[in-house]
């Protein structure tokens, strides 16, 4: 775990520093066990993690204007449905607080992408139908508007992602995605994007074709350092070195407590 601990080290001392580091680097607690969460948590201390990451992506987007925040991971299974799940979840509901009720337009809609075309999960977590969604945008020309659909949560919105498999990389790097993110850019405040695994995926590096910000989710004693390498530097390769990392799952051996006085 070497590497991924230097580099969250570089994240803490840099996190009021604007480098590339500096964004997010917060730590997710591990909710329970390692069972199928796949629901919204409302727990105050786990939701406390996941609005220290809006607010990071937050400030970049009132700062330099960015709206698309890509997620990704290594492997499979480390935490990134969940973490897009999560921090739309609060972003969404920080804008019915005083400070922000009063916006309206695209700056009051957050929209969850599902760029996960293989193994779609956005649907199943907020209980919505994904018959039509990215795929049959990218293929068959639906407007997005047709696809997105409204959560049960007011602000917040899913670009499911649609029925069609297969190596869909060509349409995610040509001119149909990056029309279709115009769209979405003139039509909400922040869209968080569901990507796959940076291994192994090439719809990955597809995406990054027209996608800029990307941040690395990577499961607390799990993910192999060597792999949280490899992803940091297959994504700079690509020009595209994440913003941050997400520690997700994070086991406290102390009382949390104590820790944050650390
Ligand atoms: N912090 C956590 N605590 C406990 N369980 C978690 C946590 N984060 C994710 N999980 C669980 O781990 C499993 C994988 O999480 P999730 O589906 O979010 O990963 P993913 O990276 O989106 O996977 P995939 O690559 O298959 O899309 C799920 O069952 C989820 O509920
Ligand atoms: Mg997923």
């Amino acid at each position: 775990m070497g590497y991924v601990h230097e580099a969250l080290k570089k994240a803490q001392q840099n996190r009021n520093g604007g480098d590339e580091f500096a964004v997010i680097s917060e730590r997710i607690q591990a909710q329970v066990s390692r069972s199928p969460v796949q629901r919204l948590q409302t727990r105050k201390e786990i939701l406390r993690d996941y609005y220290l990451i809006k607010e990071r992506l937050h400030s970049l987007q009132m700062l330099q204007g960015v709206r698309f925040f890509t997620f990704t991971s290594a492997h499979r299974a480390e935490g990134v449905t969940t973490v897009v799940a999560h921090v739309g979840y609060i972003w969404a509901n920080s804008l019915l607080t005083p400070g922000f009720s009063s916006l309206t337009g695209p700056e009051a809609r957050i929209l969850l992408v599902d760029a996960n075309l293989n193994n779609p999960q956005l649907n199943a977590f907020f209980n919505l139908e994904n018959e039509m969604g990215l795929a049959e945008c990218l293929t068959q020309r639906l407007p997005a508007e047709k696809a997105i659909k409204q959560t049960s949560v007011k602000n917040l919105f899913v670009l499911t992602a649609g029925t069609l498999r297969g190596d869909l990389s060509h349409q995610l790097s040509g001119s149909a995605f990056a029309n279709l993110l115009q769209e979405l850019q003139l039509n909400f405040g922040a869209v968080l994007v569901d990507a796959p695994p940076v291994i192994a995926h090439p719809e990955l590096i597809a995406l990054s074709t027209h996608l800029k910000h990307f941040i690395l989710v990577v499961r607390s004693e799990d993910t192999p350092s060597y792999a949280v390498k490899k992803s940091i530097e297959t994504l700079s390769e690509l020009g595209r070195k994440p913003l941050g990392i997400v520690l997700n799952a994070r086991r406290y051996y102390i009382p949390e407590k104590i820790y944050r006085r650390l």
